[in-house]
């Protein structure tokens, strides 16, 4: 087996990290938008409105908003088949609780999505990307409130509606189970340190998977052809040791993340989702036509991120490294990014044995990469070989994942193939990009745009379906 003739080769971004034009046409403010720069290891949080004085990176992120069709003619270039990118909810319901949507979001979405089709390039869509309208938050508590549900459902009526015939792919909210560790970036929720956190959590998360399978229904009605998928971010974690205690440690962690794509697969709360509930002394508050509503609106694939593996340890002393949105113990065995992630191509294809075993739902790459710092020659040039090395070796263990284990892949879509604001710190010199953007932390330079070596590379990947990697 070789990769489908059909295979989606493209990349990912989100809005909120590129588009910029952040109060333009009409548009809300976003938690995203409340967002500064951070630091290494640090997830960024968002502040209480938008402050003076503070810098905010992603108000003009790299102005894809007005470049966008510079970029995509870049992408087609490429040879991409498929462009992921998510809808900001904030330019479609500025405050997210408007009954009548904002046409001129609406008619930005359309020309984008229009740019992409006249190079035969399918649009991936991600409904929710980290970017919570900032009233709603303020008015109803985020996704604490089941209100929330009605909102994002108007939301995803009206672009379903809209972009019918112009997008097949969608995916409902971006890496869900990421609520486990910064429910404020992911959901708009802060929380007290007087409070249950499993209970904040997993009730606010309950309510998004009932929103996710109601969207995968309406969806369905409104074009019966469209592919709705969940989105995951898989963290691959080894026990330290093989004692079975950290064997032990490293299930723990992986149930988890589990726990989100079980109801999206499967349509209902396993006995260990209910075994959790009971351990972390948690109430759900859950209706008949909750359950009902899961049963229903199982997803159609499974679309999830992985960048660096993990390890899971009973020695807490050890101590933590960074990762994507996991800190966890250090694999001695593994090199690491300039950010500390520890680079494991072998961790991919583990990952995707394990979610099709567990599912058999086709599976959809939709992040991966490498964030690094490059640097520009005096002739302009930029020699980003550790990111071509980075990619073929996760494109290997994939095709090995496909040839070699049987798994049913739709898709790869590395992250930020254009680079753009870090959604973890907000730096721009964390870049991932083929091609490269003239734009540094602090908001200063020309945003031009030029291709790094890997663009020819990756465009040599796609020609060749994944022959040609050297
Ligand atoms: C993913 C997010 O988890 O990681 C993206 O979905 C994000 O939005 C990506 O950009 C890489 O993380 P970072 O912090 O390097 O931008």
């Amino acid at each position: 087996m070789t990769l489908k003739k059909d295979f989606l080769w493209g990349g990912a971004v989100a809005a909120n990290q590129c588009e910029g034009a952040w109060n333009e046409d009409g548009k809300g403010i976003s938690t995203s938008d409340c967002m500064t720069a951070s630091y290494h290891g640090k997830v960024r949080e968002y502040t209480d409105g938008i402050l003076e004085g503070k810098y905010y990176p992603n108000h003009q992120g790299i102005d894809f908003y007005h470049r966008y069709q510079e970029d995509i003619a870049l992408f087609a270039q490429m040879g991409f088949k498929c462009f992921r990118t998510s809808i900001a909810w904030t330019r479609i319901y500025p405050n997210g609780d408007e009954l009548e949507p904002n046409e001129k979001g609406l008619q930005f979405y359309d020309r984008l999505f229009d740019e992409c089709l006249k190079y035969g390039i399918e649009p991936v869509v991600t409904i929710s990307h980290y970017e919570t309208p900032y009233m709603l938050v303020k008015r109803y508590g985020s996704w604490r409130n089941r209100k929330m549900i009605e909102f994002y459902l108007r939301f995803c009526k009206t672009i379903f509606k809209r972009y019918r015939n112009k997008v097949k792919y969608w995916m409902t909210f971006n890496e869900i189970n990421v609520i486990n560790f910064h429910p404020a970036m992911t959901s708009g929720i802060r929380i007290g340190e007087d409070e249950n956190f499993y209970q904040v959590i997993y009730q606010a998360a309950h309510y998004e998977l009932v929103a996710s399978a109601e969207a995968v229904k309406l969806g369905h009605e409104i074009n019966a052809d469209f592919k709705i998928g969940m989105m995951m971010m898989y963290p691959t974690f080894y026990g330290e040791t093989c004692k079975p205690e950290d064997q032990l440690c490293a299930m723990r962690q992986i149930d988890e993340q589990y726990y989100y794509s079980d109801v999206q697969v499967r349509g209902y709360y396993s006995n260990k989702a209910k075994a959790m509930w009971k351990k972390h002394q948690v109430q759900i508050e859950c209706s008949e036509a909750d359950i009902l509503s899961l049963k229903e609106g199982k997803v159609d694939y499974i679309g999830f991120s992985y960048y660096n593996s993990n390890v899971a340890s009973t020695r807490p002393e050890l101590g933590l490294t960074d990762g994507n949105m996991v800190n966890a113990v250090k694999n001695p065995f593994l090199k690491v990014s300039d950010w500390g992630w520890q680079i494991d191509p072998i961790g991919l294809r583990l990952a995707m044995n394990n979610l099709y075993d567990r599912y058999q739902i086709p599976l959809f790459i939709v992040e991966n990469g490498l964030g690094a710092v490059d640097k520009v020659n005096e002739d302009g040039t930029i020699n980003d070989d550790y990111r071509i090395a980075y990619l073929r070796e996760h494109i290997k263990a994939m095709k090995a994942a496909v040839e070699e284990d049987g798994v049913d892949l739709m898709g790869y879509t590395p992250w930020g193939p254009i680079d753009l604001v870090s959604c973890g710190t907000g730096e721009m010199k964390k870049r991932y990009g083929f091609i490269y953007v003239d734009r540094d932390d602090e908001g200063n330079g020309t945003l031009k745009r030029s291709k790094k070596k890997s663009f020819e590379w990756y465009q040599r990947v796609i020609a060749s379906n994944g022959e040609e990697l050297d």
